[in-house]
């Protein structure tokens, strides 16, 4: 190959991942790994470090992830004009999920490059009201036959969402991995991945606060005397309010078989669909991915919807325009 072809190569790839990295990940770890190889192609697999073993130990996430991703690179080479396809490679030892392999015409999709820098999480407060039924109806047929769509009211799923936060910042070990992601300090340099205090719709002397007590040392003292309540009641607003919460459910029945890492894949990109549906339409969505990690609120709401929740956010209108989230391939 011409040094020049190569340039170009290597300026392709990089435009696709800059775009394409706009992809939402659990603690915006940003797991992904995209190599050249072959001509044109590219192969798509997750760094090991960028996991989250603790608090994700089914990889749940990591593939709802990694689905995001791989419809989030399809749309952007549709965008940028280069013809795409995904083909499956499955092989978990070298942690390579698909490639992308040069095709005849672009991704059919209906999304664009300013749909994937649009769409963002919203921690903060929404404007109260439900999810009107047409946008809802818009967001499940972007699914595309992949999964169900559930909602309810926020205030129904309230009580879980508190016992899932108690239970989240009363794991000592899932705080600890919690906060190798939580960027509260303001250091710069740390500030291309993870969770930043603006990001989390803290202000700064809440970022200050949350950053102590979550300090080994602290939470050691407080979590005996009540941190974990304390934190959990200090999230307790997040739904109680009149709007609506959305649950991505798989397969048909509450005791529905595991779904295999590949089929959570291709939920992750109907869930990517869904989102920047609902992001067209000018609503932000907040995952509340605790209220699944905890085995009993798990349950609960497996009841609840019907089915085997694999992702439950609530959805609405916020009230502040939210951060944009930060990015390594920005
Ligand atoms: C599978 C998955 C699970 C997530 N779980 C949570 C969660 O439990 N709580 C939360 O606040 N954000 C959650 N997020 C949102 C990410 O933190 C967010 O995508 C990331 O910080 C990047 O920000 P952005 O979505 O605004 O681009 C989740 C995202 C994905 C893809």
């Amino acid at each position: 190959m011409s040094a020049e072809r190569i340039r170009d190569a290597r300026a392709e790839g990089d435009a696709l991942l800059r775009l394409a990295g706009r992809a939402p990940s659990a603690h915006n770890t940003q797991p992904w790994r995209v190599r050249p190889v072959g001509t044109g192609e590219y192969e798509l697999g997750w760094h090991a470090e960028r996991e989250l073993p603790v608090g994700d130990p089914t990889r749940r996430d990591l593939f709802l992830g990694l689905g995001a991703f791989v419809e989030a690179y399809l749309i952007a080479s549709a965008a940028l004009g280069v013809p795409l396809r995904v083909e499956p490679v499955w092989d978990v030892e070298r942690r390579v999920v698909v490639r992308f392999v040069p095709t005849g015409a672009c991704y059919p999709t209906a999304f664009t490059a300013a749909d994937l820098r649009g769409r963002r999480s919203a921690r903060g407060a929404y404007v109260p009201g439900e999810l009107p039924a047409e946008v809802f109806a818009g967001a499940a047929a972007a699914l595309g036959g992949v999964g169900g769509l559930w909602r309810g009211g926020t205030r129904a799923v309230a009580p879980l969402l508190d016992q899932a936060d108690r239970w989240l910042f009363g794991d000592g070990e899932v705080v600890a991995e919690l906060r190798q992601w939580l960027r509260l300090r303001g250091d710069r340099g740390l500030r291309a991945d993870g969770l930043t205090g603006e990001a989390l719709g803290l202000s700064r002397v809440e970022g200050r606060v949350l950053d102590a007590v979550l300090r080994p040392a602290a939470y050691r003292v407080l979590r005996p005397v009540g941190l974990a309540r304390a934190l959990a009641a200090s999230s307790r607003g997040v739904l109680r309010y009149d709007g609506t919460v959305v649950v991505l459910t798989a397969g048909a029945g509450a005791g529905s078989a595991v779904p295999s890492a590949a089929e959570v894949l291709e939920h992750g990109r109907g869930l990517f669909r869904c989102w920047s549906t609902l992001a067209r339409h000018g609503y932000a969505t907040h995952p509340l991915s605790q209220v699944i990690d905890c085995d009993l609120t798990a349950q609960r709401l497996a009841g609840m919807v019907g089915a085997r929740p694999l992702a439950v956010f609530r959805v609405g209108r916020p009230v502040h325009e939210p951060v944009r989230s930060v990015r390594r391939s920005d």
